[in-house]
Order: structure tokens, then sequence, then C-alpha cells
């Protein structure tokens, strides 16, 4: 497993171009419909990117704990959250070792099962770790849809280039037992297996747009996205996000 705390620069950047901020509140105030206090619980929360999006946004008397194995992005979290560790706290833990309590009113996690091995496993942990009725939310990638999101403005671009590379990785990485780059598309079908109901699936609306004349922002662009440097002088670029949202709730 890679060691997220290493990759701190990535996870900022790419976190800056991750959301648009109206989506988000739709989604909180109109979707899961977040009207009174609760307790949220965050499975491999990084440096705590979705307290940030989702602590102004519900009501008062809420509560957050976030849980990632990475110390260097904990000791981040509680120093970005240093005033506001009543409401807000984090705490180091491997989600492999983590022991479910039925206590939270939402658990959720972004971009963590793609990460792991054995996501079945730790997506019925957060089940466990909700109440009745509590809401469970996965924001996970499809590589494949990512992949075809990118357009480069460029007569050199070929959209289709890493499509065998990923095909090849796609099966590679499941026979092996290793991460699903499809998995945003099949946690709706796991969410049922593990009896989960009012299944939701959504796509997160955020393109990533970048015109051809700021190069740092260029240089950033193919850097979150993995494009060839290549195509730098390229006119426009653009990447939409892709990421699959999936919620259901505990009976
Ligand atoms: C791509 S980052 C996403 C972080 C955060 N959810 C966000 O969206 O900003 C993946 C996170 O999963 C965490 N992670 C991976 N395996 C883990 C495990 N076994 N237990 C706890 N956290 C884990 C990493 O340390 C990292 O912070």
């Amino acid at each position: 497993m890679s060691d997220w705390g290493l990759k701190k620069e990535y996870l900022h950047s790419t976190r800056q171009h991750l959301w648009n901020d109206d989506y988000f509140e739709f989604l909180v105030k109109s979707v899961w419909k977040i009207n009174k206090p609760v307790r949220i619980i965050d499975f491999g929360c990084g440096y705590g990117y979705l307290a940030q999006m989702l602590m102004p946004l519900i009501p008062d008397g809420s509560s957050y704990k976030g849980i990632d194995i990475s110390e260097e992005l904990i000791k981040e979290a509680n120093g970005i959250f240093e005033s506001d560790k009543e409401r807000i706290r984090f705490e180091v833990s491997d989600l492999n070792e983590y022991v479910a309590c039925p206590e939270y009113d939402v658990v959720i996690c972004q971009a963590v099962l793609r990460h792991i091995p054995n996501p079945v496993e730790i997506l019925d942990k957060m089940i466990g770790s909700a109440k009745s009725g509590g809401l469970i939310i996965c924001i996970e990638p499809s590589r494949r849809m990512e992949n075809s999101g990118i357009y480069l403005d460029s007569t050199d671009f070929d959209p289709f280039e890493n499509d065998d590379f990923l095909r090849q990785k796609w099966i590679d990485e499941i026979k092996t037992g290793g991460r699903d780059y499809q998995i945003g598309l099949r946690i709706p079908a796991f969410m049922k297996q593990l009896g989960l109901t009012n299944i939701g699936v959504r796509i997160n609306d955020y393109v990533d747009y970048v015109g051809g004349e700021n190069k740092s922002e260029i240089k950033r662009f193919l850097n979150d996205h993995s494009v060839n440097p290549v195509y730098e002088n390229s006119d426009g670029f653009v990447a939409a996000r892709c990421q699959v949202i999936t919620y259901g709730y505990k009976q």
C-alpha cells in the first residue's frame, strides 16, 4: 500500500479541483437531506478534506470523526482543525483493524476503496459503523470513465492511447487481488448485496478545464490527471472528474 503522507502535495492539488461547491451542497441538502444534527465518520479521511466540505453545510450540533492509516495526514488534519476539536476529531487507524460499532448517522468515504484490495470487507465495516436507518456514502472513481473524460485540444491527441494499458492493468489487478479500477461503478451492486436500501447513484459534475495560456496551471493539470507532458502545448485541457457517488441506507 502506498503511503499517502508522501503524496500530500498531490492530494491537496487534486482536492482543489474536485468538486463544485454548489453540487456538493445540493447533495447534502437536497439528495441526502441532512437537516438535523448528525454524527459522521469518514473512512480514509486523509487530511480532512471532507470535513472541510461537510461541516459548514450541516446543522449545528453535528460531529465528525476521520480515521486514516497515515500518521502524517492525521497530524496535518489535527493542525487544520485545532480550534474545532470538540466537534471534529481525527484518529490514526488501519481500516483493516478498525472495529466497527453502530454509532454513526452518516458513514462516508472518498477515493479510498479504489486503493485497497478488499473493498467489500471495508464497505461492510462502514455499514457496521452506521446506526439503523443510517446513511452510507461512497465516492469513488471509475478509472475507465475518468480516462474517457480527458480531452486535450491538440491534433496529436489520441483519446484511445491509454485504453489497452488500462484494460490490461484492470485485468491483472483483479486477478492478483489488487485494487479495482472500476470500483466506483461496482459499489451499487456491493451495497445491494450487503443489504442496503434506497440505493442512489450520481456522478460528480466537476470538470477541470484549463485554457492554453497559464503554464503553471497546465503543469498542475498534467500532473493531477497523469497526462503525458508531450501534450503541454495543447490549446485547452479538459478532464471530467467522473467520481461515482453511491449512497444507501441501513435497515
Ligand atoms: C486518495 S486518498 C483520499 C483521502 C481523502 N478521503 C480525500 O478524499 O481527500 C486515500 C486515503 O486512504 C487512506 N488509506 C488507504 N488504506 C488505508 C487503510 N488500510 N486504513 C486507513 N486508511 C487507509 C490513505 O492513507 C489516504 O489518506
